[in-house]
């Protein structure tokens, strides 16, 4: 399938591996490039610029085709030193950077300098339209149902995505919820010309992760995710767990008062206990709605595979036979 966002990542399918904490490590960005879409190493899982080069390394012994890093510019005081993993990144020939978080604008002029395709996830319009205006080559639009950070305003992608098409000239691939061919094609008839998906890529045999994790996922309904640091205006989308049980209680105690002190046992240090030691009840993980349309832990090669086949069958039967002759 060719479309805007294939031919800017020369990828085959359009179909990207969203950047994800303790799990978008060499092994998946490999397997889902080789798959013919877009793998992602996530930047920050590396504690340092020089293991992020060294993991770029790693994931060229393991794929000959494009792949990306995902850079998060978290509103966090401590701040990563961002112009060395962009120096990383640089140095390690890579070609497509997925930024999210803040507005990366500082930082374009020495990617777009590199010949880097950079790609900002956006969880609304106007987030969306500011990034095509500093120049960002392509938009990740992230509707409400999204694993992770859904932003403040609350919207699902079947509005989301078509008035992100009504107003943006650059390409979108549509994130959040996107699970299978039908996903693709649902997006595709909203104006995407991709998808971005993250928790469905985590059950897959190559995601590097523990397996309670994948099992976790395949066990969870469209109903298991909550939403929580909603007081602090950074809601993240998580699974329901004790560690969730007691954020929420929290929350629910401190009300408008809430600090990031007063939950930061269950969010902070989470990711290692749960996706390396797959302590499933540790705290807070992000994980979207789409866990309820995910059944199985197949390879990278077959999940893609399924998806285009499916999306094909869509297009030329189902819609086709839909249309007036
Ligand atoms: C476990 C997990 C960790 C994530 N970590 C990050 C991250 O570090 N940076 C980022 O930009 N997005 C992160 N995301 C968001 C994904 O890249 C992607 O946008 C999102 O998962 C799409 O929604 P979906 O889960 O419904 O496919 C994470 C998502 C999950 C599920």
């Amino acid at each position: 399938m060719k479309t805007r966002i294939t031919e800017l990542f020369g990828i085959e399918h359009p179909i990207i591996q969203g950047g994800m904490h303790y799990v978008g490590f060499a092994e998946l960005a490999a397997a889902v490039s080789n798959a013919g879409g877009l793998g992602i190493i996530t930047g920050l899982t590396q504690k340092t610029p020089e293991l992020l080069a060294r993991e770029i390394a790693r994931c060229r012994e393991m794929t000959d085709k494009p792949f990306g890093v995902n850079l998060t510019f978290l509103p966090t005081f401590a701040k990563p030193p961002y112009p060395e993993y962009i120096r990383a990144i640089i140095e390690g020939g890579v070609k497509a950077v997925e930024t999210a978080g803040r507005n990366p604008e500082p930082y374009l002029p020495y990617l777009k300098a590199a010949g880097i395709k950079v790609i900002h996830k956006c969880t609304s319009v106007r987030h969306s339209l500011k990034a095509e205006a500093i120049g960002c080559d392509a938009v990740s639009v992230d509707g409400f149902e999204c694993g992770g950070h859904p932003g403040e305003d609350d919207v699902p992608n079947f509005i989301l995505l078509p008035r992100a098409a009504e107003e943006l000239k650059i390409p979108f691939v549509a994130s959040g919820g996107m699970a299978d061919g039908r996903s693709l094609v649902a997006a595709l008839a909203l104006g995407a010309e991709g998808i971005n998906m993250g928790t469905r890529f985590i059950a897959t045999k190559e995601a590097p992760v523990h397996e309670n994790v994948k099992q976790a996922i395949v066990r969870a309904s469209e109903l298991d995710t909550r939403l929580i640091m909603r007081p602090l205006r950074n809601t993240e989308r998580v699974l329901m767990n004790e560690g969730v049980k007691r954020i929420l209680e929290v929350e629910r105690e401190r009300g408008a008062a809430l600090t990031i002190e007063d939950i930061h046992e269950q969010v902070a240090g989470i990711y290692p206990k749960v996706m390396t030691e797959g302590e499933m009840e540790a705290g807070a993980w992000s994980c979207g709605m789409v866990a309820g349309l995910i059944h199985d832990v197949p390879t990278v090669k077959e999940l893609v595979d399924r998806i285009m086949t499916e999306a094909d069958a869509l297009i030329t039967k189902r819609l086709a036979g839909f249309a007036r002759s």
